[in-house]
């Protein structure tokens, strides 16, 4: 008699998976019938996922479990932690390279080989905002880790709860003028699905241990006509006012004074490297990028339902 031997679902941690890129891997992971551990400061941020009867939501830090504790019985784990802004006594190297470092000794407490590192387009320890150099600071952790590791390197991530997309939207329906900083810096923006299923094929293909692969779109746009395609999107048209490099800063030196963090002078720095893919999307992933065209009106303007095709008609010239 043939024993059919049944294997259990392998088990994969998210360290950020609360996050936007995170919540959207948790559900593509789930669908493809892993289990998944969602890592987080505060369980309540992850609270839309309690719906997936394969997400377990594991507290972290001093409220909760230690990192290698929750890693135990995980077949790879994945670092979506990433912050834009510094504030307080919250800074980039802490939470980038501290954190990786802090998960990559965890992984090897616990025995987890595999690491995915969700790095970012243009990182270098020359960079010109301490963001890249962060990041890049991460990504050299993950090189020495000694792990089977793979680092992903998107450009600006869209989706439907982006911060990106959605942010200028909001503004261009109540601003009379938008003064852009940085209006020339380049994006391949790439969609948040599709930057889940590159996590999925990077742990289902293991020819791709010790690479760095970059995820672009397939377009790059300057931030000028990205946000133009918003406004055409959206039907509205305040005028867009591109700021030099100097206005920029002192736009972003103002900003930095509000409670909520729209942009920094670092984040102007960031933005003087082109955020751009330095080749083709990757072939070994087996799939090509969705473009921007097809995905943001349908969430920019979910309300109007059939009448955006008209916005979009005009805007292709038909
Ligand atoms: N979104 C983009 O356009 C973009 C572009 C390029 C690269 N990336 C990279 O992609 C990754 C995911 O980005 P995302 O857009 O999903 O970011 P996000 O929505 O801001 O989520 C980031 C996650 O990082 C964790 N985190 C934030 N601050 C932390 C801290 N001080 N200590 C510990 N954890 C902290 C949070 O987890 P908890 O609050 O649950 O603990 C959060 O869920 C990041 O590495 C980011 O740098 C994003």
């Amino acid at each position: 008699m043939t024993v059919l031997k049944i294997t259990p679902p392998q088990s994969i941690a998210l360290l950020g998976g609360s996050g936007f890129v995170g919540r959207a891997l948790a559900r593509q992971l789930a669908q493809a019938g892993y289990l998944v551990k969602v890592l987080t400061r505060h369980a309540n941020r992850a609270s839309v996922l309690t719906v997936l009867p394969e997400v377990q939501i594991i507290e972290i830090g001093s409220s909760g479990a230690s990192l290698s504790e929750a890693l135990q019985g995980c077949s790879a784990a994945v670092n979506l932690v990433g912050i834009l802004h510094e504030s307080g006594s919250v800074r980039f190297d802490d939470v980038h390279a501290g954190l990786a470092q802090q998960l990559i000794a965890a992984c090897k407490v616990a025995k987890v080989r595999r690491l995915i590192h969700i790095g970012a387009i243009g990182t270098d320890a020359h960079a010109p905002s301490r963001y890249l150099r962060s990041k890049a600071a991460s990504e050299q952790a993950v090189h020495a880790s000694g792990l089977d590791w793979t680092i992903l390197r998107p450009s600006v991530i869209f989706g439907q709860e982006d911060q990106f997309l959605n942010l200028f939207a909001d503004l261009a329906k109540i601003a009379p003028v938008l003064p852009l900083a940085c209006p020339n810096a380049q994006f391949q923006p790439i969609h948040v699905e599709d930057v889940a299923r590159a996590v999925l094929g990077c742990l289902a293909l293991p020819e791709t241990s010790g690479s760095t692969l970059e995820l672009c779109g397939p377009k790059v746009y300057t931030l000028r006509e990205l946000i133009q395609h918003v406004e055409e999107w959206i039907g509205v048209r305040p005028p867009i006012l591109g700021l030099s490099l100097g206005l920029s800063l002192l736009q972003a030196s103002i900003m930095e004074l509000l409670p909520i963090k729209l942009i920094t002078r670092d984040n102007v720095r960031s933005m003087q490297v082109p955020n751009i893919g330095s080749g083709p999307f990757p072939s070994v992933l087996g799939f090509r990028p969705s473009s921007l065209e097809t995905i943001v009106p349908a969430y920019l303007l979910p309300q109007l339902g059939r009448a955006r095709y008209g916005h979009l008609r005009r805007f292709a010239g038909r």
